[in-house]
């Protein structure tokens, strides 16, 4: 699509259709603010970077209301959704008095939620944020990870999906 003479929220609309034919998987990112209180947000943005460091990244919209919360947490804990948690993104995909009501969870060692029934968890340290247009990316190092050995959640065309051969 040629962005000329086309509305700009045309154009975003479409982006984001084209965009959305890559499938990946689906996160739930969570961490603790400074007075301690728990929050976590739904991302398929992330990607791993660098296995030496172990280095991985995920971005969020700048308008994001839990963004300056997340900009300033020192761990974060990737919790890697597995094929029956569509639920669990939706909840945390919305604004929710508390995201965490009636969601098995435990803990970290250093306190931020992990999510009970994933595929994987890893538990990071943030170690940068890059300016990325109307995103912010946080670049985090991985500390400790666990492979849950259940399917993954797949997103694709704005849709949950399961793979095929699971
Ligand atoms: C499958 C899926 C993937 C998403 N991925 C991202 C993402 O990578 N980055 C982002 O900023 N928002 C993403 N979102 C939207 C956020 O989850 C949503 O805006 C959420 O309400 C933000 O939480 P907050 O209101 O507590 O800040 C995604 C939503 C869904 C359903």
């Amino acid at each position: 699509m040629s962005a000329s003479a086309i509305p700009q929220t045309v154009i975003s609309r479409a982006l984001r259709r084209t965009l959305g034919v890559f499938p990946t998987g689906v996160t739930v990112v969570t961490a603790l603010g400074t007075d301690g209180h728990a929050f976590g947000v739904t991302v398929n943005s992330f990607a791993s970077v660098s296995l030496d460091p172990p280095l991985v990244l995920w971005s969020q919209a700048k308008s994001s209301p839990s963004h300056d919360e997340f900009s300033r947490a020192g761990t974060m804990v990737i919790n890697i959704l597995s094929e029956n948690q569509r639920d669990v993104s939706t909840r945390f995909a919305h604004p929710h008095p508390d995201k965490f009501e009636g969601v098995a969870r435990s803990a970290a060692p250093c306190g931020t939620p992990v999510l009970m029934g994933c595929a994987a968890t890893l538990v990071c340290r943030v170690v940068n944020h890059y300016d990325g247009g109307d995103h912010t990316i946080h670049l985090c190092e991985i500390e400790s990870f666990e492979d849950h050995c259940r399917h993954p959640l797949i997103f694709c065309k704005g849709a949950y999906a399961e793979l095929a051969s699971a």
